[in-house]
């Protein structure tokens, strides 16, 4: 029997300092493929908004469009913890509405959901969450959803007072009671001396290599999305042209009578 990711699977990979891999899905075979390849945690980010809405931030995407690729991505995970990111205004304006945007998507198969920031009113949101049963990745650093408030994609931490500042974010998340935390676009330097005072995983999204675990954009890493490419993610394929040649071949052989073959015909 396949034996499934869980919060204690990731606690025990902090605790024995073992590395972890988080990897976004936004659709059924793409999870399914990552599920095979080993990958611990299939995240539905909230980067699906530009990735595979065309939106020019993560603010367009709502509840009811991270449902349906919730669903789908469940569907094709096995083994990988399943984590929706909670968008925009999902969980800003009451509790309430936050247990039940977030109650929705583990009712839909999500193993646990990942909220952006920190305030009195976000830790909050957390500590009902998880009293719900509901488990929280945090998100720290440069946060997406505050791209307007931080005045746009800026490093985070660079300083120590700002490493501190994350760091006192961090263990108030950490006391609320995450299982983790993304840090996003902090310092190399800041996210070890982060990492190394906290008891939970943290998750770099450009943060370097000290942090417990890397997530990166699937599309990023099979050189899919080109819109913009962030200086962190490797690309490691080129799907692209894989994509962009499959196309021309279909149209050259269609149009010269080449497809469909003998074989494929009824
Ligand atoms: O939306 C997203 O894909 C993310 C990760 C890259 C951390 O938040």
């Amino acid at each position: 029997m396949i034996k499934k990711v869980n919060v204690n699977t990731i606690k025990k990979h902090k605790e024995n300092n073992e590395k972890f891999s988080v990897l976004t899905a936004y659709d059924y075979s793409t999870a399914k493929y990552l599920d095979e390849a080993g990958i611990d945690i299939v995240l539905i980010g909230d980067s699906l908004a530009m990735v595979a809405l065309g939106y020019e931030t993560t603010h367009s995407v709502g509840v009811e469009e991270m449902k349906i690729f919730t669903r789908a991505v469940a569907r094709g995970v096995q083994r990988a913890m399943v984590v929706t990111d909670m968008p925009f205004l999902s969980y800003h304006t009451d509790i309430s509405s936050a247990v039940k945007n977030c109650g929705e998507m583990i009712k839909l198969g999500a193993n646990a959901v990942k909220i952006e920031g920190f305030s009195d009113y976000i830790l909050d949101v957390i500590k009902r969450l998880v009293e719900t049963g509901i488990p929280v990745m945090g998100h720290l650093g440069f946060t997406p959803q505050f791209l307007n408030t931080l005045g746009g994609y800026k490093i985070q931490g660079k300083t120590q007072e700002a490493a501190d500042e994350i760091l006192k974010q961090a263990k108030e998340l950490e006391k609320a009671g995450v299982f983790s935390i993304v840090l996003e676009m902090v310092p190399q330097e800041s996210a070890k001396y982060i990492t190394e005072n906290l008891s939970v995983p943290t998750i770099s999204c450009g943060a370097g290599k000290y942090c417990d675990a890397q997530v990166l954009v699937s599309d990023d890493v099979f050189g899919k999305f080109s819109d913009f490419k962030p200086k962190f993610a490797r690309k490691y394929g080129d799907m692209k042209s894989l994509i962009l040649n499959c196309a021309k071949q279909f149209d050259e052989d269609v149009k010269s009578g080449k497809f469909p073959s003998a074989e494929e015909i009824f």
